[in-house]
């Protein structure tokens, strides 16, 4: 109504277009959408925002010449329908060149930095990165800590403010392993590896996605970053190395001075608590008689290698099940190992015919494996 009243008749047209435009310009936020490449955490990302961030002001600045210079000439050299026919002309080498060489400076301009991003980030990491193999699978990732001798899946942890190296494959197919806060895509290849490093400059849980399409589930092989301070990773690395498939008989207690033995000891006495727990040791016998144990090892230390499911030694704490499909909760959980195929077709994983209640046992389990 007060529009109506008080805005002139050719700028209320105006109105729904700056609405939309309103509307376009917030949908932009990166706020809200975690999986944003736009606010870069660490200094691989910061060089392909530079990148695009330099780019973007050439191309607004191109724009806003063009499209002024256009309206200019459309608004100063309207003809009126008694005007006689203009001057016919044809060619001009001075502004030929001119609209040659200036976008060929533009280009340049942008070139160089971009060049110089490409060197950066395919140099070689520095020599303390912490190393990491990621390997590609139908349609979950494997991490791998060779220098740690720990083995985990889906969720990979690292510390912030030291660079760490992906050395990458593939079991399978092609995938692309892509943080976007972190790092631009990278794709994985059999036989081949590729590599990947960047520091990260802030902890938190951050999204990470396959990106290259590589079958039915490509949509659901998705990763989570856990970027943590250097005291909080360290804690997590030893934490995993005491992380065993079941706890030792009591009769091997550690001796106090056998930091190996000491480490392990963590371990199985945290999951000696858990064993008292009827569903655990009924969820344990299930592990082996549905046959999981034959495609998932609970072992994060020294893990076998070439095992066809994800590593499931701190399933329990994992934030996401299905490769960062579902919410990892009881409930889930449940559904997930009753009917995996109901909730990501063609998952590799088949419908062992578990009941209910063998459900419940088995999330008691592997619950406890955290
Ligand atoms: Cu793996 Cu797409």
């Amino acid at each position: 109504m007060l529009l109506r009243t008080a805005a002139p008749r050719p700028l209320r047209r105006w109105v729904p277009v700056l609405f939309l435009l309103a509307l376009l310009v917030g949908a932009c936020s990166p706020e809200h959408y975690a999986q944003t490449a736009l606010r870069p955490l660490s200094d691989f990302a910061k060089i392909g925002d530079d990148i695009q961030t330099t780019t973007i002001w050439w191309a607004f600045g191109v724009f806003v010449l063009v499209e002024g210079a256009l309206l200019y000439a459309i608004f100063r050299f309207r003809g009126k329908p008694d005007d006689p026919e203009p001057q016919q002309v044809h060619g001009n080498t001075a502004i030929e060149i001119v609209w040659t060489v200036i976008p060929a400076l533009i280009l340049a301009a942008i070139a160089v930095p971009t060049v110089k991003g490409i060197f950066e980030t395919s140099a070689r990491p520095p020599a303390d990165a912490l190393k990491v193999e990621v390997i590609g699978h139908q349609w979950w990732w494997e991490f791998r800590y060779p220098d740690l001798n720990l083995t985990t899946a889906n969720e990979v942890h690292i510390p912030v403010g030291q660079t760490v190296s992906f050395r990458m494959g593939t079991a399978d197919v092609v995938h692309s392993f892509w943080p976007p806060r972190f790092a631009g895509k990278r794709d994985v290849f059999p036989n081949r590896e590729t590599r990947l490093w960047f520091k990260a400059e802030a902890a938190g849980e951050y999204p990470g996605q396959c990106a290259e399409f590589c079958g039915i589930q490509h949509g659901r092989m998705a990763f989570r970053v856990k970027a943590q301070t250097p005291e909080e990773f360290q804690t997590w690395v030893s934490h995993m190395q005491t992380l065993g498939p079941k706890p030792p008989p009591a009769a091997e207690a550690p001796t106090a001075g056998d930091s190996v033995q000491v480490a392990s000891a963590g371990a199985s006495l945290r999951q000696a608590g858990a064993s008292q727990d009827p569903q655990y040791a009924t969820g344990e016998k299930l592990f082996q008689a549905k046959g999981c144990v034959g495609c998932h090892s609970l072992t994060a230390f020294n893990a076998p290698k070439g095992m066809i499911g994800p590593n499931l030694a701190d399933v329990g704490a994992r934030s996401y099940i299905g490769a960062g499909s579902f919410k990892n909760t009881d409930e889930t959980l449940a559904r997930w190992i009753q009917n995996p195929q109901a909730m990501k077709v063609g998952v590799l994983m088949p419908n062992l015919g578990v009941t209910a209640e063998e459900a419940k046992s088995l999330v008691g389990y592997l619950r406890a494996h955290q």
